[in-house]
């Protein structure tokens, strides 16, 4: 059977990045695999949170999930520190993780910036973690914006390490997913730059809780060059806010890059930012007001999360007893 592990951090506000890069391909990959998806709250706090605020955000990402489509009867839903294979385990495969690895990790030279004698042991193991959270559960398959391509390689990386080690095909090697015509979101307000949640600039980003009048200005006061829109991919070269807002247009609508240059091209970027501005309220209007329903009471998002703790609990403690197994701990 075809497994299939994927997590989001309730840190800030979710985005269209996270929505389109991810959390709509799980949508439809819920029909074809076996779905795991987490809120990882471990990874939120390898930067300081505050805990009213982790709390809330990790009931947010929850109802984003399911307001997308995600069906709590076909998914596994729940908090990752709720499960605790994910932080034994992820000991456990640190020990096979040379800091040679963890050293290229481009993630962590980012978030820990210029002062790094002052970044946490955690946010260095941040994918250690993201290690266990998919072979704690033999995940085959791992969808996710582009941003996470390396953090995978590190993942597959460790299942080597450990299979080698001990002389069995234990650990699958995950197979990244990463699909769709908005695998990297770009800055609404700079083309070069990732839509992140730490942004401090709010127009950068779409968040997933912005009505549709917050979602219409942020288009219209996105960045743009003076050209119309090309005829052809070639003429986005040098053009990152063309490129970037073809791409979500693309996606947004379910059609290839290529179909979406075909349908705009050399329009102005006014008339082109009114059709997207159309396309992503449609698209996300209805996710928003859902998701404004389900945090309101957090009865049935509490109810969802706890009764996916416990099946994940089950489906991965053997696992982890096993492991303990082969490394050799001894239990009496
Ligand atoms: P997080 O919360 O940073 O991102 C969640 C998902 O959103 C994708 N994403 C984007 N995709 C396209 N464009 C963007 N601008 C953009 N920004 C974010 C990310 O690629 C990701 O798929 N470390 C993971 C969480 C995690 C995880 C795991 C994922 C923890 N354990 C195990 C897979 C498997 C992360 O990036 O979270």
């Amino acid at each position: 059977m075809n497994r299939i592990f994927s997590g989001m951090q309730p840190t800030g506000n979710l985005h269209l990045g996270n929505y389109l890069g991810a959390l709509r391909n799980w949508v439809k990959l819920q029909h074809e695999f076996e779905t795991i998806f987490c809120i990882v709250d471990l990874h939120a706090i390898t930067l300081p949170q505050d805990p009213a605020e982790l709390r809330r955000a990790t009931r947010e990402v929850a109802a984003a999930y399911i307001a997308a489509g995600i069906d709590p009867a076909k998914s596994l839903i729940f908090n990752q520190s709720t499960v605790h294979m994910h932080a034994e385990l992820a000991w456990i495969l640190g020990c096979f993780a040379p800091l040679g690895w963890l050293n290229r990790m481009t993630q962590f030279k980012e978030k820990a910036g210029k002062d790094r004698e002052n970044a946490s042991l955690g946010l260095y193991a941040y994918p250690v973690l993201m290690a266990a959270d998919i072979l704690g559960y033999k995940a085959t398959h791992v969808p996710v914006g582009e941003d996470q391509k390396q953090h995978l390689e590190l993942a597959r990386d460790i299942a080597g390490a450990f299979n080698r080690r001990y002389e069995m095909e234990y650990f699958p090697l995950p197979e990244p997913q990463i699909f769709g015509a908005a695998t990297r979101v770009m800055s609404l307000r700079d083309g070069t730059k990732k839509m992140s949640k730490s942004d401090a600039s709010d127009m950068s980003r779409i968040n997933l809780t912005d009505d549709a009048d917050a979602i219409a200005n942020k288009i219209k006061k996105a960045k743009t060059d003076p050209h119309p829109l090309p005829d052809s991919e070639d003429g986005l070269a040098g053009r990152p806010e063309a490129d970037n807002l073809l791409g979500i247009y693309a996606a947004l609508s379910d059609m290839t890059m290529h179909n979406a240059i075909a349908e705009n091209a050399g329009k102005q970027f006014s008339a082109f930012k009114r059709d997207l501005v159309d396309r992503a309220v449609a698209v996300l209007a209805p996710i928003t007001q859902r998701m404004r329903e389900l945090t309101s009471d957090p009865t049935e998002i509490d109810g969802i999360l706890a009764r996916g703790a416990e099946k994940a609990d089950a489906m991965s403690a053997p696992l982890l007893a096993e492991v303990k197994r082969i490394v050799g701990f001894l239990r009496p």
